[in-house]
């Protein structure tokens, strides 16, 4: 356990915020650990629809703590950061980030796995793995050229230059810029939209965008499968009913 990541449950989101700003929220084994831990407990438990990680006022996180890559330079499967970067590349649970301020190293690869990433004006991102001799990571080398394009890509991975919010959305990294002040609750307004949804279709149809390319006609037999399986559903019959009995419908349950 750490004092360093805290978990909150609002209205089917569970809010994961880094806090240990002293270190500008640089993130140890421990804090990878409860992040991990937090999406596991997501996917495990039906009142958890959405995952929101967020940071502190202006700062989002300043990436890997480098003592931590100074002190335990291994490649072991079981590290926390493995398990964390594992989890956020494989759930069906949807993700979503609220940025304010820096986003260093993996502070803006993980965003790349996430749903939505809603940022701050404030936000800065960078990706310095160049400067420390690094190379990206996360799948970041293959999810930025898909995210932004090769050159874009190239540009942001061997440079390791900052960059802010507006570059940060036209590359496709962030969905939506708020002022610092509207940040978490213009996020979470749309985290609590999601967590309305009927829980295993959302789930379902991250699944389907998340699937690695294949051919067309491959998707849609994927798709006519799982759309047949959900018409059938109770969420399905009670979204249909609500509608011919002109009434809102309710997915409490349903899970
Ligand atoms: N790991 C460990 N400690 C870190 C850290 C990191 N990634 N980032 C910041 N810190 C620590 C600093 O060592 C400093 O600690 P101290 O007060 O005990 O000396 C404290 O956080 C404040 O950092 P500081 O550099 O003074 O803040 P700043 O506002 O001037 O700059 C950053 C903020 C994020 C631009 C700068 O700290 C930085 O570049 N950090 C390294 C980022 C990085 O390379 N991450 C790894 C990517 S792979």
């Amino acid at each position: 356990m750490t004092k360093h990541v805290h978990t909150e449950l609002d209205s089917g989101v569970l809010i994961v915020r880094i806090d240990r700003v002293e270190k500008k929220n640089a993130l140890t084994s421990e804090m990878y650990a409860v992040m991990a831990d937090a999406i596991e407990r997501a996917e495990c438990e039906p009142a958890i629809k959405v995952v929101l990680f967020t940071g502190s006022e202006g700062i989002f996180t300043a990436g890997n703590d480098l003592a931590d890559f100074l002190a335990s330079p291994s490649n072991d499967e079981d590290r926390p950061v493995n398990r964390f970067i594992v989890k956020m590349a494989t759930t069906d649970v949807p993700l979503m980030a609220a940025v304010d301020g820096i986003a260093v190293g993996i502070g803006t690869t993980m965003l790349l796995h996430f749903d939505q990433v809603f940022a701050s004006e404030n936000a800065r991102f960078s990706l310095p793995f160049i400067n420390l001799a690094l190379v990206p990571e996360a799948g970041s080398s293959m999810q930025l050229i898909e995210t932004c394009g090769y050159q874009k890509a190239a540009e942001l991975l061997m440079l390791g230059e900052p960059f802010g919010a507006v570059e940060a959305r036209d590359c496709g990294i962030v969905a939506k810029i708020c002022s610092s002040k509207d940040l978490l609750e213009q996020a979470m307004e749309m985290a609590r939209k999601l967590a309305a949804k009927p829980s295993q279709a959302l789930r379902a149809t991250k699944r389907l965008m998340r699937r690695p390319k294949e051919p067309l006609l491959q998707r849609v037999q994927a798709e006519g499968e799982l759309f047949f399986q959900n018409l059938s559903s109770p969420a399905a019959r009670e979204a249909m009913s609500a509608f011919m009995e002109k009434r809102p419908p309710d997915f409490s349950g349903m899970d």
